[in-house]
């Protein structure tokens, strides 16, 4: 299987999920293969042509960085992504790649279907749409995952975890309120690729994220400090400063409000549903406490 993006926090728990299944990968770092060079990824997925799947994990994934860098987002988001399925094309390895909720219309509440209207609001979802609609384009039998909020790598701590931390050195705590989604646990992300890769029957746009209402930045937060204290970890849970996307001057692209997704077509695919938002948490903050320990001892 190649892996691309296997250094990201959710591709270095595809790699780690992956060999312990007994498959053999292949990983193209990033200086090797830059995927700012569109032919880069099709002439590697050309030179393997024994790879029995391609997972595509990589991307220009800051939407700040993607707002000032909109050629490079365009490259690394749209058009390697196309390049990689037209090449699986030729070999004939079965193409997987992550996508975002940040590609859907924001503007209404509720839990969005696949068939929901994309409008994203900045470069980094547009470019994400794009790759999606280039995917499609090239290789329709490709199955796309739009995740959204990725939890759950200890080594690449995300916001559930990072609250935790900061909450552990009583460091000050505020979430914003009025944006909402659901986590996904990056290991729930690599186990569904590889139940997925041997349902070739499945194809197009199918979301992955953790089932429940949706969540805002502040409720994550709670969740995560009660899974500490219920983990031991955390004594009185402290409060958390309601914030508003309004209000702070520290996102340079704009922020989607409404993205929260729901799995059923996935249940479907799979046969059972997705853990709960509180599972997925309470997961990625256990590992997260336990890998912080064993580094201190
Ligand atoms: N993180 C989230 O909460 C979230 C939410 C929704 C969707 N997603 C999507 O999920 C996927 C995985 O996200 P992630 O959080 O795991 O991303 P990440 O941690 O930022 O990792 C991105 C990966 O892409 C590689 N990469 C970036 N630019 C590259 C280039 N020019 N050439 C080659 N490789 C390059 C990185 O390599 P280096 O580290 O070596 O640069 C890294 O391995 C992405 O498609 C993202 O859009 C993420």
């Amino acid at each position: 299987m190649i892996i691309f993006g296997a250094s990201g926090r959710a591709g270095k728990v595809l790699v780690d999920t992956a060999r312990a299944a007994g498959w053999e990968t292949l990983t193209p770092a990033h200086e090797k293969c830059d995927l700012l060079q569109p032919r880069a990824a099709a002439g590697y997925v050309l030179a393997h042509p024994e790879a029995k799947a391609v997972v595509n994990c990589a991307a220009m994934a800051s939407p700040d960085v993607c707002e000032s860098d909109a050629l490079g987002a365009h490259l690394v988001n749209a058009l390697s992504p196309g390049e990689m399925a037209l090449a699986c094309r030729h070999t004939g390895a079965r193409f997987l790649h992550l996508s975002t909720d940040y590609v859907l219309d924001s503007r209404r509440p509720g839990l969005k279907a696949e068939t929901a209207r994309c409008t994203p609001c900045n470069t980094y979802g547009m470019s994400k749409l794009e790759g999606e609609l280039q995917i499609i384009e090239a290789l329709p039998e490709s199955l796309i995952l739009r995740v959204s909020w990725i939890c759950g790598n200890p080594h690449r701590p995300s916001f559930p975890e990072t609250v935790v931390a900061r909450a552990l050195r009583k460091e000050p705590l505020a979430a914003i309120v009025d944006k909402f989604s659901l986590p996904t646990h990056a290991r729930d992300i690599a186990t569904v690729i590889l139940a997925c890769i041997d349902k070739p029957e499945e194809s197009g746009i199918c979301h992955l994220c953790a089932q429940g209402e949706p969540m805002s930045w502040h409720d994550i937060a709670s969740v995560a400090l009660s899974c500490a204290r219920e983990l031991g970890a955390l004594g009185e849970a402290p409060s958390i400063t309601p914030q508003h996307l309004a209000n702070v001057s520290f996102f340079r692209a704009q922020r989607p409000i409404h993205t929260a997704m729901s799995s059923l077509r996935l249940g479907q695919i799979l046969n059972h549903s997705m853990p709960t938002a509180r599972d997925t948490i309470y997961r990625a903050v256990k590992d997260f406490l336990q890998t912080a320990d064993r580094r201190e001892n």
